[in-house]
Formats: structure tokens, sequence, C-alpha cells
């Protein structure tokens, strides 16, 4: 497995469609998923989306002990979807500063929906059914964006909420 280089906003893997994983337990998608982790832990994320490692399929892996990039942060447990899908449960709207590995330095505040239903299957192909409130909702939609060709700063409502963490949170530390 490998920590592998992060896509940033411009490619244009980040901005298609990602296509469905059609075979399910093969090397590759393991690979994958072992890479995205291996990303994911290198450069301190909540998340990572297959994408943004430059492959256009839909695989997302999230999951967050203590976050130095997320210090107020609820946990979330580690986990992996393949072939996504989300509902909203109720229309509760709530907004929340995210960031992105593929928008270094940057934080924006996003509107995401507070409670979702969401679904998708292991890599083994087990079918994961799932609901979630909060930062654990938010991370799944920010993450399942990316499958879709959609970066944060792309939902947001108001452009002076946008800019850089260093200037937002001064005296926070941020790894990326
Ligand atoms: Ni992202």
């Amino acid at each position: 497995m490998t920590a592998r280089t992060v896509r940033r906003m411009g490619d244009p893997v980040l901005m298609q469609r990602a296509r469905e994983v059609a075979a399910f337990d093969t090397p590759e998608l393991k690979l994958l998923v072992g890479d995205l982790f291996d990303t994911m832990a290198a450069e301190n994320g909540a998340g990572l989306a297959a994408p943004q490692i430059g492959v256009a399929l839909r695989v997302i892996v999230f999951g967050v002990a203590a976050n130095p990039r997320y210090p107020e942060a609820e946990p979330v447990p580690t986990t992996v979807l393949v072939n996504p899908d989300m509902e909203p449960i109720g229309d509760g709207v709530e907004d929340g500063w995210e960031g992105c590995l593929s928008v270094p330095g940057l934080r924006g505040l996003v509107p995401r929906y507070t409670h979702i239903r969401y679904s998708g299957y292991s890599v083994a192909g087990a079918r994961i059914k799932h609901e979630a409130r909060g930062f654990h909702a938010r991370v799944f939609q920010h993450e399942f964006d990316h499958l879709n060709g959609i970066l944060y700063p792309m939902r947001l409502r108001d452009l002076t909420a946008f800019g850089f963490e260093d200037v937002l949170f001064p005296g926070q530390r941020f790894s990326d």
C-alpha cells in the first residue's frame, strides 16, 4: 500500500462523475482502498474519495478519531463505501467549516443536511446501510460529492466565509 499524490482543484479527474465499481473483492479494489487509507493517514484527512488519487471510481473512505485538522469534531467510525448513495432525512441543513485535501490551505462554510441515510457496499460486496447526523453526515456528503465532480467551494453560499485557514483561524495548527 502506498500514500499517493492528492490531485488538486483544476484536475479534470476531480470534475467528472466517477464510474460504478463493477467487481467486488478484487485485488485491484483492495489495493485502491489500502492506498486511500494510507493517503488519508499521511495527510491527516477526515476522508478521501478515489478521484482524489486519480482513480475515477465510486469509492470513498472516511473516519475521524482525534484529528488535528478537525480539533472540535466528534469521532466518525472508520468506513469504506463502494458505490455509495444517500438521502436526507428531513430537510434540516446547517453550515459548517470544511476543508479539502484537494483545495489545500483553505476553509469554507458549507451547508449540508444534518441528518441522512446512506448506503453502499463493502469491498467484499456486502450491503451497508447507515444513518448519520452532524459531522458524520457532513463528512459523508463531502466525500460523496467528490464522486459527482463536486468540490466544496461549489457549494458555498457566502464567499465572504471562504479563506485561508491560517488567516481565518490564527493560532490553530492544520496539517495541510
Ligand atoms: Ni475533499
